[in-house]
């Protein structure tokens, strides 16, 4: 085992390292998270061996440094760091602690959110903005002034009579989160490298040496702190952030004035749910002692006051290893990518995938099997990769020239389309997929036909084309795993009673292009039967106002193709039923099931989505429960969601969506 000093000196470097990397270069390699459990680990290594503590350590002074590109600031007062609580438990005990060393139990602190984005200290020389400077290492900053002039945010001269005639303001300069989006789109699109977070954003963006690109960057600040002030006395935390406002600050619009620990933990419960639909990213809540006297007599260390503690949230980001980029084939051919990573938590949840959406994202992502990402779950169901952490592949990824699965050719449909496709119809990933929407629920709807039973049936040759489910028998399913006698019984009868499901179903079964659940209802009402469907020409499908040219065109080629017409009458003449019956076993596919919409959709607006779902027959409610179907979640989606993954209901994303209603 690596002996105590030398893991404590291992890790100081390894700390020291990724300072230079998160303060200097704003190219952070691991996520906050996974740096704040550093920190904790040395810390903790610290206080059980003293002998090994050393004032330089990076647990003991504020981090980050001055870089010499930019002129040295001395700080009047030096610009400190804060301890960090990670838990309500921490939390308290600084609380209660506090409040003891005062013995007064009514005694205020302000909690406030702590925004992520850089500290920055301003100095107002009789009203005027005469100073810009960044924290550096506390002691001393960077000469940023330049830089800070263009941010709207903050007034050049103070709005009120008698200004101090020296007042040092600090707070945090942001970008918000929509002005990050838009950078980072910028700059891929441009070939550089994304920023992990708007912190680094911030931070990259208020330290150009160019103030034009500082302006571009739409930057913004809250004040929540002083440095040297004189000609001001202020008594209270509060009543200091009220002069900023009168001064013409923005304020943080939460902000809470507590004197019960029961307050703060109700205030972090609120903040916590509504983190995410703020326009400004925050890592947590600052807890600060109101009484300025208060605070002076608690002091601080070298790194942090005593009379502020930060509450953190758990990390939204974590790094890990893209181990392989893995390619998906779907039942109409399309390839998709996907991510498989070494397994790492993240918010309560241990991660293995991530969404890559298509080959160009790859590109733009420069990101190749081997490379350490950075993911990030953030309200979605399935994390998504931010960016290349660490490059550690030497070539690019290339799209698959052939189908991973059958081997067969693949093109792009046309020139716009991102996606590859395989086109062989007898690719059999491609026939694995059609068969579990064929016998998927909303389809032909056969009770116990699972991925798991698809997979043996496929495996075992027991099934070659769609009308073998109608051959099937008792023999067929005899040493499957996880499958017992009465549940064999049970699926044959299902396969035989899905022979009299509606034409509709059936539509909807074959997994025509297009050609979605409400399509398949509206072309089974007005053709009736399957005779009428082959006889129709383009003409007879685009009259019915409801279809659409994509959809109509897509049902002509796939009823007019001998081997799509050969699908349907095989199943014909296994007994599946080919009219319109009135006697559906449910009237809609989304009847009797009930939907709740949150988060932020970005195909569909709320209304159409739900608009569709109550056309389909389903319901919309607006709270989750036992008897919610599905919850169809979003980006951000806070509460609802947790609530869904307690509950154990569905949690569909739009993509999910889209096939359940086949877009
Ligand atoms: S009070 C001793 N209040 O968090 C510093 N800081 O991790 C007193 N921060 O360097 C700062 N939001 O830049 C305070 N509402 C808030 C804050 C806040 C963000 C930053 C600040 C500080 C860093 C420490």
């Amino acid at each position: 085992m690596e002996n105590i000093q030398n893991l404590i000196e291992r890790l100081r470097k390894e700390l020291t390292r990724h300072n230079a990397l998160y303060y200097d270069k704003n190219e952070p390699e691991i996520s906050d998270g996974e740096y704040d459990a550093l920190v904790r680990e040395l810390e903790r290594l610290e206080q059980e061996h003293p002998l090994f503590a050393l004032s330089k350590s990076p647990t003991k002074k504020v981090s980050g440094y001055a870089s010499s590109s930019f002129q040295p600031i001395k700080h009047a007062v030096p610009m400190l760091s804060l301890d960090n609580a990670y838990s309500r438990e921490e939390t308290a005990s600084w609380y209660e602690r506090t409040v003891k060393k005062f013995n007064d139990s009514k005694l205020e602190f302000v909690i406030e959110p702590k925004v992520d984005g850089v500290s920055a200290s301003l100095t107002y020389l009789d009203g005027i903005l005469t100073v810009g400077a960044t924290r550096g290492d506390g002691e001393t900053g960077e000469d940023v002034t330049e830089n800070i002039k263009t941010i709207q945010d903050m007034p050049r001269k103070l709005k009120i009579e008698n200004p101090p005639n020296f007042f040092e303001l600090r707070g945090e300069v942001y970008i918000d989160k929509s002005d990050f989006e838009k950078l980072n789109e910028k700059i891929s699109c441009l070939g550089g490298q994304k920023f992990a977070n708007p912190r680094n954003a911030a931070s990259g963006s208020l330290r150009q040496k160019n103030s034009q690109i500082t302006a571009e960057r739409n930057l913004s600040f809250f004040v929540h702190s002083f440095g040297k002030v004189d000609g001001k006395q202020f008594e209270k935390q509060s009543e200091f952030l009220k002069y900023c406002q009168d001064c013409g600050f923005k304020l943080q619009s939460d902000f809470k004035i507590c004197s019960s620990f029961g307050e703060v933990s109700k205030f972090i419960d609120m903040m916590f749910q509504k983190r995410d639909s703020l326009n400004y990213e925050i890592d947590g809540l600052v807890i600060k002692v109101n009484s300025l006297k208060s605070q002076n007599e608690l002091g601080s260390t070298n790194k942090s006051p005593r009379w502020a503690v930060a509450f953190k949230f758990p990390s939204k980001q974590a790094t890990t290893k893209l181990t392989k980029i893995r390619a998906q084939v779907g039942r109409t051919g399309m390839i998709t990518p996907s991510a498989v990573l070494d397994p790492v938590p993240l918010g309560g949840v241990t991660i293995s995938r991530a969404t890559l959406h298509n080959f160009e994202e790859i590109e733009r992502l420069n990101v190749n099997e081997g490379d350490i990402v950075l993911i990030e779950r953030a309200g979605d169901v399935i994390p998504k990769i931010v960016k290349v952490a660490r490059k550690e592949s030497k070539v690019f990824f290339k799209p698959p020239q052939k189908c991973p699965s059958c081997g067969g050719e693949v093109a792009k449909e046309n020139e716009e389309e991102v996606a590859y496709r395989c086109i062989n119809p007898e690719c059999p990933a491609q026939f694995r997929r059609r068969l579990m929407h064929f016998v998927s629920r909303n389809a032909m709807d056969i009770d116990g036909f699972g991925e798991a039973v698809v997979d043996q049936v496929l495996e075992k040759k027991k099934l070659r084309k769609l009308s073998d489910i109608y051959r099937l028998s008792y023999n067929d399913f005899v040493g499957f795993e996880l499958f017992k006698d009465k549940k064999a019984d049970n699926l044959i009868k299902a396969i035989a009673e899905s022979k009299k499901r509606p034409l509709s179903r059936l539509i909807f079964a074959l997994g025509i292009r297009h050609v979605g659940e409400k399509v398949s209802e509206i072309v089974a009402k007005r053709f009736k039967t399957m005779e009428a469907l082959f006889a129709a020409s383009l003409e007879d499908f685009l009259k019915v106002s409801e279809i659409g040219e994509v959809s109509a065109l897509s049902l002509k080629e796939f009823f007019e193709n001998a081997t799509t017409r050969r699908v349907v009458e095989d199943l014909a003449l296994s007994g599946v039923s080919m009219t319109e019956t009135e006697t559906s076993k449910k009237g809609s596919q989304f009847e009797e099931r009930t939907f709740v919409l949150t988060g932020e959709l970005e195909k569909y607006a709320r209304e159409k989505a739900a608009e569709i779902i109550k056309s389909l027959g389903g319901k919309v409610a607006s709270s989750v429960s036992k008897k919610t179907d599905y919850v169809l979640a979003g980006a951000k989606a806070g509460s609802k969601l947790e609530k869904a993954k307690e509950l154990n209901v569905k949690i569909i994303d739009e993509a999910e969506f889209e096939e359940l209603i086949n877009i």
